[in-house]
């Protein structure tokens, strides 16, 4: 192929055999979709070829792996449905489709949700009101019985819950959505299965092939030698991170619960099998993989197996698979890890934008928490202030809250260039959150103790984070009031950071925690279910009641979201950066746009403050409107005044 010149001399060779190979699987198509894949296997070979390389270019298979994954993924093109086909050309056409300022996310337990799949269309108008695009339906796969860590314990990566319909209402379901303008995303668990996976029950009936799908360890040498420098990511109930198997007399890899088998990809048959389960799942509709947990993915003794490269070489290839064979599709990953970590999550060098398109902000998230909590944004700007540059052609994920628990990952050397230690600011959040720190407004729990470093992260849901349940309980309208600004502080700065805004379900009413996990066995010992509520269809009703919680933080979200949708400064491919307030209660943001500069302030205090003007930098020849507010901004005494968590968006 004339265009193919643009593949290094390595892989050119590997490309043609591909392509024969491919061309052979696409024999049935029609030529012009023949051509299609073999255009795009040629445009992204070279992304899986180097994503490939360095973790299975050694193998004496290694080619024969290659053409096996361009087969399979060939296959997968034939097998597409006419009208994703069609969707893979917008995509082509329109690379940024998840980054424009249209998007808004909604992410729910479809059962506590709706009930079913099916009946998940019922409340579909529901969900476009709000000026939704995209909806994170969790838990959907069928995960095993009894414990399965919310879903994240997959039995069958190819069947449905059964509690919650068949394959064939997940096509329905994305179907429908999909033509409402609204994109499905799933769960995609892939750094472990669950025991009862047909992998794993052959493994552990000693099936050769099957062990070599994961860790297994014959005696504790090994694992013991991981443990000295591995963390625990569930200390109070899944202490350890290897799990001895009776029937097997083996030791298995678990680094969340006992019953969750890492898998081990340096297997090129595993990461053969995820492209498969990725090209199912994509035909069926579904256009984001949320990618669970990757940051484990690649061990390595001496560190804690987490972010290793090999894990963004990975997740290089395994975007690179959905740009050839379903490139309607985007990636979402999910790494809960450090600053200095999180960038390599979109690619940085060599890799750079070839590897996530979403990334959750989980630093953003973590810092807003933080600064609500000590009305002080100093840690917040210099924190954020420092991340390094993102490419241009990703998108965050901005959430305030979401299904797990709150960890709070500040690092001890941010801390200390604000002047606090680390330590002891990350014991007070959790005693804030928890609502031992006097005066505290939230009512949260402590989630996963670790007596080794003395973590204690936290679950509870926005609302009783913020006060509202307190609020409530207190029949004290003021206090109503601050909690729910607090809430609405949180969606503006999520929705106007300039990435994806994501709404975890009942955030928009208001929903407070749910107690009634405790008498569910299967839930009981995990307190993350208190912010896992079923939603309340009577609250939801409620928002239509002028004056009511529900109607005050619906319409506030519902203003915030429709700013967002006219303000193109929020487009996710221009970088967001941090502004330096000079006035420790207010955090600053500067979007530059060919429209001009957009200057977002956020208020973290109850109390009304000013900003100077020469936060501006005289940046608007003309009086600063406010998108939010839809009006131009007072600024006739030299100062901005925000109210008590107020928030502008300015252009
Ligand atoms: C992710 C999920 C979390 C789960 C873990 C293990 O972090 O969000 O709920 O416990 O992965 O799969």
């Amino acid at each position: 192929m004339e265009s193919a010149r643009h593949l290094s001399p390595d892989a050119l060779p590997l490309f043609e055999r591909a392509s024969v190979a491919a061309a052979s699987v696409l024999e049935p198509l029609a030529a012009r979709d023949r051509h299609l894949f073999l255009l795009r296997l040629e445009r992204y070979f070279q992304n899986l070829y180097d994503g490939l390389l360095p973790v299975y270019g050694r193998r004496p298979d290694y080619e024969a792996v290659v053409i096996r994954m361009v087969e399979r993924m060939a296959r997968q093109y034939v097998e597409r449905p006419e009208p994703l086909k069609l969707l893979d050309i917008e995509r082509d056409l329109t690379p940024d489709w998840f980054q424009r300022e249209s998007m808004v996310g909604y992410v729910f337990y479809v059962a506590r949700f709706a009930g079913t799949l099916r009946e998940t269309l019922e409340h579909i108008d529901y969900v476009a009101a709000l000026g939704v695009t995209y909806v994170h339906l969790m838990y959907v796969l069928r995960p095993r019985d009894g414990e399965n860590d919310g879903g994240y314990a997959v039995a069958d990566y190819r069947d449905v819950d059964p509690g919650l319909g068949t394959i064939d209402d997940l096509r329905l379901v994305c179907d429908a959505f999909r033509e409402h303008g609204i994109s499905v995303c799933i769960d995609l668990v892939l750094n472990h299965c669950a025991d009862t996976h047909p992998w794993a029950v052959a493994a552990t009936r000693g099936d050769a092939r099957h062990q070599g799908y994961f860790y297994t360890f014959p005696d504790r040498e090994m694992p013991d030698a991981y443990e000295r420098t591995l963390p625990e990511v569930f200390p109070d109930f899944a202490p350890g991170n290897f799990t001895f198997v009776r029937e097997m007399q083996r030791w298995v890899w678990t680094t969340f619960n006992a019953y969750q088998w890492d898998l081990d990809w340096s297997n090129p048959e595993v990461f053969l099998e995820i492209v498969d389960i990725m090209g199912y799942l994509a035909n069926l509709g579904v256009e984001v993989f949320r990618m669970d947990a990757v940051a484990f993915l690649w061990k390595r003794l001496g560190t804690d197996c987490q972010n290793q490269s090999e894990v963004h070489d990975l997740l290089q290839a395994l975007r690179a698979c959905s740009k050839i064979a379903t490139p309607a599709v985007a990636h979402k990953a999910e790494a809960i890890v450090s600053p200095s970590d999180l960038v390599h999550y979109f690619g940085t060098g060599r890799r750079y934008g070839k590897v996530a398109n979403i990334a959750y902000h989980n630093s953003l998230m973590v810092q807003f928490w933080s600064a609500l909590a000590s009305r002080d944004t100093r840690l917040m700007t210099h924190a954020l202030g420092a991340f390094p540059p993102t490419p241009p052609s990703i998108a965050w994920g901005c959430y305030a809250r979401g299904h797990d628990d709150i960890g709070w990952a500040i690092t001890d050397e941010d801390a200390a260039a604000v002047g606090i230690s680390g330590y002891a600011h990350r014991q007070f959040l959790s005693d804030y959150y928890s609502g031992q720190f006097p005066g505290s407004h939230a009512r949260g729990a402590v989630f996963q103790f670790n007596p080794q470093t003395l973590d204690r992260r936290i679950s509870g849901s926005f609302a009783s984070l913020v006060g509202l349940e307190a609020a409530l309980e207190a029949r004290d309208e003021t206090l109503v009031t601050l909690a729910i600004e607090r809430m609405l502080l949180g969606h503006a700065l999520m929705a106007g950071f300039g990435g994806v805004p994501l709404i975890y379900m009942g955030d928009e009413l208001g929903m407070r925690n749910d107690h009634g996990y405790l008498r569910d066995p299967d839930h009981a010992t995990d307190n993350r279910w208190m912010h896992r509520p079923s939603m309340d269809w009577d609250a939801a009703a409620r928002r239509a009641l002028p004056g009511s919680v529900e109607a005050r933080v619906y319409g506030g979200l519902q203003t915030i979201l429709r700013a967002r949708k006219r303000t193109p400064h929020l487009h996710a491919t221009y970088p967001t950066r941090i502004l330096e307030p000079h006035q420790s209660h207010v955090f600053a943001t500067l979007r530059r746009h060919p429209l001009g500069p957009m200057v977002s302030l956020y208020n973290f205090s109850e109390a009304a403050q000013t900003v100077s003007l020469d936060l501006l930098e005289g940046r608007f020849p003309h009086q600063p409107y406010d998108q939010l507010e839809g009006r131009f901004l007072d600024v006739g005494a030299g100062e901005i005044v925000l109210g008590s968590y107020g928030r502008l968006w300015l252009v």
